[in-house]
């Protein structure tokens, strides 16, 4: 799909169809009047009756209006005007993508909409990227295993074009049309590992997308191996992997955007998670396939960073492996000796992604980084504690959590600060080792960070647990039902703020 921008007048833009946004109310304002007013006051009279009142789905169709040069117009509720963020803006684009699929039509322009709302003129940079990321995400389908025609019928919504008014910011908007473009590339790559069975997405599969993206933008890539990880003393990534069949992979992907310490990026890569010996109930154990959420939101950040050739140096690091029980599984009770020189006791074997993580901080700590990020499916707790709304965030650094706080909000990839108070890691003490991987079951979140805190060091540090936002039940108003692609918005957001300086 392919975004466009023009200036002009909407009435006399000719397209198939042209999207007219309305805002709530009791009558047509801005360029919905404008439109409505050239096009035969249908709108005036559906809102008039109380039939249209612009709350988001509100759908009206006008086909062949005499006065537009357009040959439908649809008329598309956005809601109310005092709450149109970028987000707000992005779910009702979803719906009017959905829309405008389901009607077939291969091109369609979107009228300007100028508020003033609190991120500035809707159609400036960031407005024109709302557009991008709803209707792109919105209209994303899974459909790599349906074999039934109905099941896969191909998107024919080939180019959209927006409108924007006589002297509103061109640069601006290019320039938000195409970081969201990258953000959605990303975001794609991301959901599709994700929703992708384990026996597809395995450690080596990854490690071949990761190839595939140096390829591309000219990264470098390096992928160790079960005998390689035992040389770097990785004791975490070879107690979780030895249960499996599938041989782990340590991925490193680099992108040498600029001189200088590195920020490094380290995601959670567990191909499949069946808790190992200590094994999970069956019911639900299929959305395990995407307990690589984390690794996929990593690659798919340094997709976005590569297309975007953003200014930085930032390695990103995916600890790959399969939790499986079998006779060659570790124990409940198995001490690791990790990379970091730190022990291990194994309490619960289902309490994995902080042993590989814990390898990944440790090598990420050896390439000098001036930040560290990791990013992990790692608790239900977080699911308990925050619902499926908000990112669990934890760390030690203030400015690098205030900086994800806020373009959470930008992004509506929303972030919640949770505590690493001292106390907190009273229990995670081993009696037998330095420490266990396993708190009990109060403030499960927290301690799974307190566990990841020891292996960050004092390196500045946050740990996003995306286990409440890497998978959702029900389809959201842009983003589909499965993976979600949580954490690349965000992650690359944080990479452009930095290299902005
Ligand atoms: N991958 C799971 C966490 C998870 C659960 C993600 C549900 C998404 C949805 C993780 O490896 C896990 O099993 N965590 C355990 C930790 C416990 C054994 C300390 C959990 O949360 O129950
Ligand atoms: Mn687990
Ligand atoms: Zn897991």
């Amino acid at each position: 799909m392919e975004f466009r921008v023009t200036e002009g007048a909407a009435a006399s833009f000719a397209t198939e169809v042209l999207v007219v946004p309305v805002v709530q109310g009791d009558a047509p304002s801005g360029v919905a009047a404008e439109v409505d007013g050239a096009a035969g006051g249908h709108l005036a009279e559906a809102m008039g009756r109380k039939e249209f009142r612009g709350k988001k789905g509100d759908l009206l169709y006008v086909s062949g209006p005499a006065g537009v040069s357009a040959r439908r117009v649809l008329y598309a509720g956005v809601g109310d005007a005092d709450k149109l963020t970028p987000e707000a803006l992005r779910r009702a684009a979803g719906g009017i993508g959905r829309a405008l699929v389901r009607s077939r039509y291969r091109e369609a322009a979107i009228a300007p909409l100028r508020l003033d709302a609190a991120f500035g003129p809707v159609d400036a940079g960031p407005g024109a990227g709302a557009w991008v990321e709803g209707i792109s995400l919105g209209t994303y389908r899974f459909d790599a295993y349906k074999t039934q025609e109905e099941d896969r019928e191909p998107t024919v919504l080939a180019a959209v074009t927006l409108l924007l008014p006589p002297g509103a910011d061109m640069d601006a908007a290019r320039k938000g049309i195409a970081t969201s473009e990258a953000l959605v590339e990303g975001m794609r790559l991301a959901i599709d590992l994700t929703n992708h069975p384990s026996d597809v997405v395995t450690p080596s599969r990854l490690a071949e997308e990761a190839g595939r993206i140096a390829q591309e933008f000219g990264m470098r890539v390096e992928v160790l191996d079960a005998d390689r990880m035992r040389e770097m003393g990785m004791g975490g990534m070879l107690g979780v992997a030895q249960g499996s069949a599938e041989p782990p992979r340590f991925i490193v992907l680099e992108h040498n955007g600029a001189e200088g310490a590195p920020v490094v990026l380290v995601g959670k890569s567990i191909t499949f998670d069946t808790g190992g010996i200590s094994i999970k109930p069956a019911a639900g154990m299929e959305e395990m396939k995407g307990d690589m959420a984390g690794g996929a939101a990593v690659l798919g950040t340094l997709l976005a960073c590569g297309r975007l050739r953003v200014p930085l140096h930032v390695v990103g690091i995916l600890p790959a492996a399969e939790n499986m029980p079998s006779g060659t599984a570790q124990n409940p009770g198995d001490v690791l000796k990790t990379m970091s020189g730190l022990t291990v006791e194994v309490i619960n074997t289902d309490a994995e992604g902080r042993l590989v993580l814990a390898d990944g901080l440790a090598y990420g700590n050896t390439l000098g980084p001036r930040a560290m990020l990791d990013i992990a499916t790692l608790t239900g707790a977080c699911i308990v504690a925050l619902g499926n709304l908000a990112v669990g965030m934890m760390g030690n650094d203030d400015a690098l959590k205030k900086t994800l706080t806020e373009v959470g909000d930008e992004t509506g990839e929303r972030v919640w600060e949770l505590p690493l108070w001292d106390e907190y890691h009273e229990s995670i003490k081993s009696d037998v080792a330095d420490i266990k991987n396993t708190g009990g079951r109060a403030g499960g979140t927290i301690t799974a960070g307190c566990f990841l805190q020891r292996f960050a060091g004092d390196t500045p540090w946050v740990h996003l647990d995306i286990a409440s936002t890497a998978w959702t039940d029900k389809p959201g108003d842009y983003l589909p039902k499965g993976g979600t692609g949580v954490g690349v918005r965000l992650m690359t957001g944080l990479l452009m703020r930095l290299a902005a300086g």
